[in-house]
């Protein structure tokens, strides 16, 4: 029965896929024929997306984590950056214009100089990272209702959005495309999105210009945007080693869940919901619903510092009813 639905997506898709005319970047997308069952079959550089046992996002079981109180807060700079927010067709991409620090020097030449016009980038490390990651880029994931959106699960239950804060190690390598492939290239912060009427300030700056990107290939100018102030505390979270969630599926991101929503408005959501995943000409479907669904932990270790016995008591060591992400909340209900 799926394949005859998935059949019925690639009918639907072809002429898309046509146009684009074997750009393989282009045309994977979330459902059907191109979608995350089949990307690695798309192009044999994403076998991963099919044969690997390390991918991501996860269902995180609360019930199978590993306490490890060594695990330190994380590490981000809090100065404002600048950037091109864009509709790639596949998601909302922020993607910082400061300087990417490796970019003025040669393979032979000191690799911490800086741009002294387009600034520093933002630096992540500490927590469970052993090297500095300069932050990439930003992604949004949502979805058409609000009964899913997120590509990181709790416990089995998506959230309506997760915010995934891209950096590529910048001790070893130049650039993040570099990094994607090789070990220990990239770290992803999730921060899970709850609907809310106190929604996240930097949150709400993105979103408002989400009517300048409606289409596939539009961008706009971010000014002064705190990658800091996007994630609530620095100091809890869950992390485990996984993949990129797009293609080409590359298992080398050490991925850090945050063990704190932020809030984003049922009216932001709904602003997003009107972006398109094709061009003004060509609008095809709506962006929403841009999440790959979760993979097999395959019996890798997923770490966590949130004690949760210590903050429950004594009488209710129970890690379900102490988390902070409320999975039976009513927001996530309707
Ligand atoms: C990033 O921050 C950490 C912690 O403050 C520091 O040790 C490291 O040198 C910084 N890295 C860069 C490239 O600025
Ligand atoms: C990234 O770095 C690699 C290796 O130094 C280089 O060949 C490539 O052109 C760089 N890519 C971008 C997009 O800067
Ligand atoms: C942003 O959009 C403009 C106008 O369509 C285009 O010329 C430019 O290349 C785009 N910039 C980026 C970084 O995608």
């Amino acid at each position: 029965m799926s394949v005859f639905i998935q059949f019925l997506h690639l009918t639907t898709l072809l002429p898309g896929v046509l146009s684009v005319s074997g750009n393989w970047e282009e045309w994977w997308t979330y459902d059907g024929i191109s979608g995350p069952d089949f990307w690695g079959l798309l192009n044999p550089e994403w076998s991963l997306c099919n044969k690997g046992k390390r991918q991501s996002p996860i269902d995180i079981k609360p019930n199978h984590l590993l306490y490890d109180p060594f695990l330190r807060p994380i590490h981000i700079d809090d100065q404002k950056i600048s950037g091109i927010l864009e509709n790639n067709g596949h998601s909302i991409v922020f993607r910082t214009t400061q300087s990417d620090k490796h970019r003025l020097t040669d393979s032979s030449r000191i690799f911490n100089e800086v741009d002294p016009v387009r600034g520093t980038p933002i630096n992540i490390s500490s927590g469970p990272l052993s090297y500095s990651y300069s932050f990439d880029s930003l992604y949004i994931h949502f979805g058409r209702t609000d009964s899913h959106g997120s590509e990181h699960r709790i416990d089995g239950t998506p959230f309506p959005a997760e915010l995934q804060i891209i950096g590529y190690n910048s001790d070893l390598y130049r650039n993040s495309s570099e990094a994607s492939r090789k070990t220990s290239g990239l770290v992803g912060v999730a921060v899970l999105i709850q609907i809310g009427d106190n929604p996240n300030l930097e949150l709400r700056h993105l979103t408002s210009m989400a009517h300048l990107i409606r289409f596939k290939g539009q961008n706009t100018t971010v000014k002064s945007l705190s990658i800091r102030e996007l994630i609530p505390q620095l100091e809890t979270y869950i992390t485990y080693e996984g993949s990129m969630t797009v293609p080409a599926c590359s298992e080398t991101v050490t991925w850090i869940v945050m063990n704190s929503p932020i809030f984003m408005t049922k009216q932001q959501l709904f602003s997003l919901r009107k972006m398109m995943q094709g061009d003004a000409d060509s609008p095809k479907a709506p962006l929403g619903n841009n999440f790959r669904p979760t993979t097999k932990i395959n019996h890798r270790v997923v770490r966590t510092n949130i004690d949760f016995k210590r903050k429950q008591g004594a009488e209710c060591p129970s890690l379900k009813t102490n988390m902070h992400y409320q999975v039976n909340s009513r927001h996530l209900r309707t």
